[in-house]
């Protein structure tokens, strides 16, 4: 397998190599036909499910959805004045709501909201056929742009993306459901380069104990806790998190703490090329981006019932090591 030297190591580009075995290539989809054999099309999808359950990322080599040209050379154009304040432009398509920007002119505004609004749809109208099994069930959650240069980015430890990371969200949590994301890099000329190393049953096995599963699967919930309760009495937004929210929030903040684990851990380099669409569990692929310039990017929650194997999820590797269940009810 042939592939440039990233900071000395090998980076696997899905356009010229085959999988190292982290990704797999999708090329019998069509974004105008769909699937190429329309008998088939209802197991590939299931295929498709049980790759990413199993920590692959889907690739696609272009972008298989609607995407006009001018939308692309629109949001080339656009930056941002203050990274620190917002990582992102985001798009919540419940409320069709952008948030982030920084254009001057409303009408640039109208047309950054109208290109994510479409971006959306169009999202999930490819992932509707790709992973039809999960369509029924998937809530639509934030669509970002992601318009800085990863490399040079000045943000506290925590919130870095280019250290090896699972996804949680402090203010969205999902009680064991499900953190699917769709990514397309439309950068003309230069790749995104992510790193990623071995997947969440394998880091839960190594550090979930020290990270503090123990204590935190006997915490619980937070729902009835003195904290959550005064909160709420002095009016206060409250997060209800489950013990399987507070241990993902912690894990994301212990493995970027953890420099041996970032520095001595086997990574694998992916160059995602222009125009590349991949998408994958990130609170089960941990990853990194080092470099890379001008991605979309959509997210979607899927219920834990409506995984083909639930018991490879990150909620079900924790309990089973925990040994208690770790969200009461909702799964
Ligand atoms: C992330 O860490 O979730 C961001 C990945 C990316 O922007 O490529
Ligand atoms: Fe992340």
């Amino acid at each position: 397998m042939s592939g440039n030297a990233l900071n000395g190591s090998e980076v696997m580009e899905p356009d010229k190599n085959g999988s190292d075995g982290s990704w797999v290539r999708i090329t019998d989809y069509d974004p105008l036909q769909g699937w190429s054999e329309p008998g088939q099309a209802d197991a590939r999808a299931r295929w498709c499910c049980e790759q990413l359950e199993d920590g692959k990322i889907l690739f696609f080599d272009g972008i298989p959805y609607d995407f006009p040209e001018k939308d692309r050379e629109f949001l080339l154009q656009q930056r941002q004045s203050d990274s620190r304040i917002h990582k992102n432009i985001s798009y919540r398509p419940s409320q069709d709501m952008l948030r982030g920007s920084v254009a001057d002119k409303p009408e640039d505004v109208e047309r950054l909201h109208g290109i994510m609004r479409h971006f959306s749809d169009e999202i999930t109208g490819l992932l509707s056929r790709v992973l039809k099994p999960y369509s029924a069930h998937w809530s639509l959650d934030y669509a970002s742009f992601r318009p800085e240069e990863e490399s040079s980015r000045n943000l506290s430890l925590h919130k870095r993306n280019d250290l090896l990371h699972v996804d949680a969200f402090p203010s969205r949590p999902t009680r064991g459901n499900r953190i699917l994301r769709c990514f397309t890099n439309i950068n003309p000329t230069r790749a995104r380069n992510w790193l990623t190393t071995d997947r969440f049953p394998a880091l839960a096995e190594k550090f979930a104990k020290d990270a503090g599963l123990e204590e935190i699967a006997k915490s619980g919930d937070s729902t009835g806790s003195w904290l959550n309760a005064l909160k709420r009495a002095v009016g206060l937004k409250v997060v209800e998190r489950s013990a399987y929210d507070k241990f993902m929030l912690r894990f994301h903040d212990y493995l970027k703490e953890n420099s041996d684990f970032q520095e001595k851990c086997e990574k694998i380099h992916i160059a995602f090329p222009p125009m590349a669409t991949w998408m994958c569990y990130t609170d089960c692929v941990p990853h990194a981006v080092l470099s890379g310039q001008y991605a979309l990017e959509q997210t979607f929650i899927i219920p834990v019932q409506a995984l083909i194997h639930p018991e490879k999820s990150p909620i079900r590797v924790l309990e089973k090591l925990a040994g208690r269940p770790l969200a009461a009810a909702a799964c």
